[in-house]
């Protein structure tokens, strides 16, 4: 996985595109939220790297600066509601504004409706859909006053048709996109935008570990692969995807799911 800062620009895609804006991505420590907040920070955003291990986090924050960026990292777990107040003070008090809100940080906990206990279900859900909630919430007033602002989200392929043994998962994604359409409605008129993206599988540490955890992790990996018409992503994909959304490009869009999925999402593939 090519996520330097250095590589990116030896791919000749420095086209800057967030000159001046600043952003906050959460669970930037790995996966798709480390390579997002490396996308930004090459097309002239300032970031705030939050997640709630510091040492990863750190350490990507210290990639941009190495690479000619602007970063710094803020520990915070987003299921704190004092974490999330103070990533968000301190992010509008360190960067004079805040213009893009990435709520990315998740976790997948595995498991049948039979097999999954209340309070990781509860988790689950704190996790990946309240945590968008509360980040948005304690930025709105921020976003109102500067006269609008960008809120992006991670859902997945999972929050948009059924996987087996991730219920609480997929209901946890299926609810940030409805958070995602609701909050852009309420956001419209005050110049606020809000879109999720709704990635396939793409090779992180997330899936890496639950593939660690199978008897016959390849098998899995092939199945996976054919699952995807394009075969498998990667996390540059879906910082692209985030990257476009964040732009003014996209200054008429608001509200959608966008799947960057391979053609995961298209229909059955003849491949399976
Ligand atoms: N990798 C995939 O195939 C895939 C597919 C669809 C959606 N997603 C979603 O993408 C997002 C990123 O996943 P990833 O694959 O990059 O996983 P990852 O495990 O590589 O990265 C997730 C990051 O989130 C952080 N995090 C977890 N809980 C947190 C908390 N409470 N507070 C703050 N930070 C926290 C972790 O420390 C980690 O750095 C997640 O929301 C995940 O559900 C991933």
């Amino acid at each position: 996985m090519q996520m330097s800062l250095e590589s990116l620009v030896a791919r000749g895609e420095g086209i800057v595109r967030l000159k001046g804006k600043t952003a906050i991505v959460t669970g930037a420590g790995s996966g798709i939220g480390q390579a997002t907040a490396l996308r930004f920070a090459e097309e002239g955003a300032a970031v705030v790297c939050a997640d709630v291990d510091a040492g990863r986090n750190e350490a990507v924050a210290e990639e941009i600066r190495a690479g000619g960026g602007r970063a710094q990292a803020i520990k915070a777990d987003v299921t704190s509601d004092d974490d999330v107040a103070d990533l968000i003070s301190g992010s509008i008090s360190s960067l004079g504004h805040v213009d893009i809100l990435i709520n990315n940080a998740g976790q997948a906990v595995i498991g049948t409706a039979e097999e999954i206990s209340g309070v990781d279900w509860d988790h689950q859900l704190d996790v990946n859909l309240k945590s968008v909630y509360r980040t948005s919430r304690a930025i709105w007033p921020h976003f109102r006053a500067q006269g609008g602002g960008v809120i992006l989200n991670t859902a997945s392929v999972a929050g948009l048709i059924g996987v087996p043994g991730q219920v609480s998962y997929g209901v946890s994604k299926a609810g940030v996109v409805m958070i995602t359409k609701n909050m852009a409605l309420d956001g419209a008129k005050e110049c606020i935008r809000v879109n999720c993206v709704c990635p396939g599988w793409v090779p992180t540490p997330m899936v890496d570990y639950h593939l660690s955890l199978l008897d016959e992790p390849e098998a899995f990996r092939a199945r996976l692969e054919g699952l995807h018409p394009l075969g498998l992503g990667d996390p540059m994909h879906i910082a692209a995807g985030f990257l476009f959304l964040a732009s003014d490009e996209a200054r008429w869009i608001t509200g959608i799911a966008l799947p960057i999925d391979g053609g995961l999402t298209c229909g059955l593939n003849a491949e399976d």
